[in-house]
């Protein structure tokens, strides 16, 4: 037992930065007990060095040294030899071991694993699957799990591909984990170390092609220099059975390409794109395919000739379609619109620009179809387009970073979200029409399809920027593979993989996580009215206003009364009308529509009941309140694990869940100061506006100080922050705290703008009771926004202050470059207010 204790504790100090993500193979608590059971030879039936199986051989080798501290070698022949691991493709299995003649068929990328006693064997019906079942098996043992399985697992779709947004010049579009892996200074760079780490990850959960550059795709990436960059970039990715394609530029044959004309249908168009795949399948043999954004936000398409978009996609894939490659065509496609026509929808745009061209598309174009009909949304209704293309293959296209979701810095576990989504019933044609049977291609009998997942990994060491990020990343290959796993029980064998398994650690990350989306959604956006985040600027923090008044058809139509998009078709934009009739008439009835996207689909006063009983603007301030004291709550049950986790994660996270408790109150604070400011109806509960524990800024006795009126006036408590007079100026505010004397939290609410990294000093009586810098640019590892707004808006607290009445309070504030030390309020909490 002492011994047991003495592993269990080793394994704490280890510090860990989370390079291996969910494949550390930790130290199991009590491994000697099960090292007899061990086998103790690993055969790989493939002994180059680039094979998936050789690869295989090596982890499965690495995950018993790291798992149990068993050194076991590795042969490539001699495969009947007794208690061994035997790793290789089902056809070589039988060519060198005798007859495999038992085994139950396998699919594509399919594997077999049986276990019984020592004997283990991993048979793929390729290379890769075989890779894959050694990753499954060492995440049993990795989790404690040594029970005697045999068994076939085959993913249910062929497509699970892996989006990454990264430009050439390195910086990644809606990345939130540093530089990019693959790129800087307009080409490939020279170590591609991370590019193979991140092969291996998303190999042990069977995801089996990165699209290595961002979809707003800069056409020199085609050049032969580039080109010859990407072959170094798949030869890293090869012996993981990870395919590389690549993000098009439509019009790359008149940017790079020296023609004068991309028409698709052009002969030298044609030839110039034909040229251009050989030369990719010269370099990169096993070239997974395109992905195309094309007439989309501005980017070049087919439209631009009068071309269709199935015109358009089928230019690839005839090139393609000799090596077996694939062009994933999306969706996204959608035109700018004038809101002062109430029957305009950017929701209905998809479907009408697919669906008379069912059919006309080439066996090898997949149509990838974002979840919802908006943009990543905290809640939308499934997309309809999924409805309609039946002799089309389709792919979901789900978003891991997390850009409207809180860019890294909030916790939010997205798979619940996506499972709305997934398991949603379209009903076409009166029959069940579950969306994860569409995209598995079972619905509509299609063999191709699958899933697209937008990650953005940076060069950070946790990946993604964030170590509980990483659920979603796990989560997302596991339902690529399965679209039927249950997002809680995928998240709990994370938790076992990247924290070991303490029963507290396991229950308390999952409550945190499956708690997470919900209580996001109600300090962000509810109802359906989208996530209310600033549209036009960085998608992070709260603007609801942004919604409106422009083209870009992300409106809810707020006014002094109303609120909701009417997308009905019998007074509205007719969008229910694209969903089959059951699903329509759901929708189309306001008493059939759940709360929950009451107003994705129905324009109502902000007095409408729901279904729940409560008003719609009583609803936005409930949750909202509800939201932000959730998220309280990640802090103290994480606080709950400390000497749990290694102290180098444990304090990243603590740092980031502090973070979004903070900014979560500036989530609340906006979006009900906003609307309550627009409908003029006052909380019933009496808390919107009425805060008795702060003192405002503005309140305080300034000096070097002057007041700063806030845009958004939302994001500022009483509209109204104080900045330095000029950036080179000390600035002092100084108030006396009236409250009755006792022991208190104090929240000092400022704003951390990128550009500047001021300091702060907080005193009381001339006792200086804490310090901070606004260096989150560092910290974070975000760059929220240069001005004062719900997105630089944070919050520090000191706990367990003594204050007694009458006590001064000084902050005194020390601008830097264009930050001049910004301050809106402080909060004197007593124990258990949250304000
Ligand atoms: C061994 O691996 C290499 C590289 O993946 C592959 O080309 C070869 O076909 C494999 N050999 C067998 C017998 O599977
Ligand atoms: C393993 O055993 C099978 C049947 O028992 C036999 O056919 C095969 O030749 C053996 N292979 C090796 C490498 O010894
Ligand atoms: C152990 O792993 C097998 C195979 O993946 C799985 O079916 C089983 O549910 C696992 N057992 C436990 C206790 O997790
Ligand atoms: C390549 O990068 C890795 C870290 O990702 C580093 O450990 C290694 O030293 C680098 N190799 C070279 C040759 O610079
Ligand atoms: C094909 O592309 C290569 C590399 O860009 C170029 O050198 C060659 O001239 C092209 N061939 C044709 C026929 O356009
Ligand atoms: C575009 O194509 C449609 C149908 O093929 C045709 O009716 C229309 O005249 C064309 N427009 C232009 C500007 O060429
Ligand atoms: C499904 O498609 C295949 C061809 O890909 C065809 O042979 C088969 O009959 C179809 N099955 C059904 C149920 O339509
Ligand atoms: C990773 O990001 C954090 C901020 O989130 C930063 O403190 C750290 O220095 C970064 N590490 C690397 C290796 O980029
Ligand atoms: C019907 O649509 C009009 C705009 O055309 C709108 O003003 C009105 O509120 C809608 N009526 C209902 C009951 O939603
Ligand atoms: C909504 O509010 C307006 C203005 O107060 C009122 O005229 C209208 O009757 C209300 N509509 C409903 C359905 O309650
Ligand atoms: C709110 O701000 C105004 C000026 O912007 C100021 O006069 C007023 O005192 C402030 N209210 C509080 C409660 O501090
Ligand atoms: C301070 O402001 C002055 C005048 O606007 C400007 O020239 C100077 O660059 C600023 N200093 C910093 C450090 O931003």
């Amino acid at each position: 037992m002492r011994r047991l204790l003495l592993l269990a504790s080793a394994a704490l100090v280890a510090a860990e930065n989370g390079l291996d993500g969910w494949l550390r193979y930790a130290p199991l608590p009590g491994a000697s007990r099960y090292l007899h059971d061990l086998p103790s030879s690993i055969v790989s039936l493939n002994a180059s060095e680039t094979s998936p199986v050789y690869v295989a051989g090596s982890e499965l080798q690495k995950g018993l040294q790291g798992i149990f501290g068993k050194q076991v070698s590795i042969s490539h022949q001699n495969c009947n030899a007794s208690s061994s691991i035997v790793v290789g493709t089902v056809d070589e299995y039988s060519k060198l071991c005798g007859s495999s003649a038992a085994l139950p068929e396998l699919e594509q990328d399919g594997f077999w694993l049986s276990t019984k006693g020592n004997s283990v064997q991993i048979l793929g019906r390729n290379e890769r699957g075989a890779l894959y079942g050694a990753f499954e098996y060492l995440s049993m043992l990795a989790q404690g799990n040594f029970s005697q399985v045999a068994y076939a697992n085959n993913p249910r779709a062929p497509i699970r591909w892996v989006n990454q947004w990264d430009n050439l010049d390195g910086s990644i579009e809606r990345g939130y984990g540093g530089a990019s892996i693959f790129f800087e200074n307009g080409g490939v760079v020279s170590n591609l170390t991370r590019a193979a780490q991140y092969a291996r990850l998303l190999a042990s959960i069977g995801l089996n092609a990165v699209v290595v550059n961002n979809v707003n795709a800069n056409a020199s990436i085609l050049t032969p220099q580039n080109i010859e960059g990407l072959g170094r970039i798949a030869d890293v990715f090869r012996p993981y059975g990870v395919q590389l394609a690549l993000s098009l530029n439509f019009a790359s044959p008149t940017i790079i390409g020296g023609l004068s004309t991309y028409d698709p249908l052009d002969p030298s168009v044609i030839a110039w794109w034909t040229n251009v795949t050989d030369q990719l399948y010269q370099r990169i043999p096993d070239f997974a395919g395109y992905l195309v954004k094309a007439d989309s936000e501005g980017q070049p398409g087919p439209l631009t000739y009068n071309r269709t978009l199935a015109q358009g996609a089928n230019l690839f894939a005839k090139p393609l379609q000799p090596y077996g490659g694939i062009v994933m065509f999306r969706a996204f496609v959608y035109n700018q619109l004038n809101e002062s026509d109430w029957k305009a929808d950017r929701a209905k745009a998809a479907v009408e620009f697919f669906q008379g061209l069912d059919g006309q598309f080439d066996d090898n174009v997949v149509v990838q179809i974002k979840y919802g009909p908006i943009d990543f949304q905290v809640r939308e209704p499934t997309s309809p387009l999924f409805a309609h293309l039946r002799n089309t293959s389709t792919a979901i296209e789900l978003e891991i970073t997390q850009e409207y979701l809180g860019q890294q810095c909030h916790l939010v576990y997205l798979p619940p979200l996506w499972k709305t989504v997934l398991d949603f019933d379209l009903r076409v044609d009166q029959k069940p029409s579950l969306v994860r049977d569409i995209i598995t291609g079972q619905r509509f009998n299609r063999t191709l399809g699958g899933s697209a997942g937008v990650v953005n990994v940076g060069t950070n060491t946790t990946w993604l920027g964030s170590h509980l990020a990483m659920s979603n990343l796990y989560a997302y290959g596991r339902l690529a593979w399965d679209p039927a796993n249950d997002p809680q029980s995928v998240l709990q064998d994370w938790i076992r993989l990247t924290f070991g398994l303490d029963r507290s650690v396991i229950d308390t990350i999952t409550q945190m996580s499956m708690e997470s989306w919900p209580a996001y959604e109600n300090y962000s956006g509810n109802l359906g009215i989208q996530t209310l985040t600033d549209i036009l600027y960085t998608h992070f923090g709260p603007n609801p206003a942004s919604q409106d008044n422009n083209g870009w058809g992300q409106w809810t139509r707020a006014d002094h009364t109303s609120i909701g998009m009417d997308r009905t078709v019998w007074n509205g934009t007719g969008y229910t009308g694209q969903y089959p009739p059951e699903v329509a008439a759901m929708y189309e009835n306001i008493d059939t529509t759940p709360d929950n996207l009451v107003l994705w689909f129905h324009h109502v006063n902000y007095t409408h009941r729901l279904h729940s009983g409560k008003t719609v603007i009583q609803h936005f301030y409930d949750a909202h309140y509800s939201g932000a004291e959730t998220a309280q709550t990640f802090l103290t049950m994480w606080e709950s694990l400390k000497g749990k986790i290694d102290d180098e994660r444990y304090n990243d996270v603590h740092f980031r869940l502090t973070y979004q408790a903070g900014h979560s109150i500036v989530w609340r604070d906006a979006i009900n100061n906003f609307y309550f400011n627009l409908s003029g109806i006052p909380d019933e509960a009496k808390r919107v506006g009425n805060h008795p524990w702060r003192v405002e800024a503005e309140s305080m006795t300034l000096s070097g100080y002057k007041t700063y009126a806030v845009n958004p006036f939302e994001t500022a408590s009483n509209t109204t922050a104080i900045v330095t007079t000029t950036n080179s100026t000390v600035g002092t505010a100084t108030t006396k705290l009236e409250y009755p004397s006792g022991t208190y939290d104090l929240a000092v609410n400022y704003y951390d703008m990128y550009g500047g990294k001021s300091h702060w000093q907080v005193y009381l009586n001339n006792r200086k009771i804490g310090e901070w810098v606004g260096n989150s640019e560092d910290t974070l590892g975000h760059t929220p926004s240069i001005y004062l707004d719900g997105h630089s808006a944070t919050r520090i607290t000191f706990r367990g202050v003594k204050i007694e009445k009458g006590d001064e309070l000084k902050i005194v504030g020390t601008p830097d470059g264009v930050e001049p030390a910004p301050l809106d309020y402080v909060s004197v909490l007593p124990e258990g207010v949250v304000d």
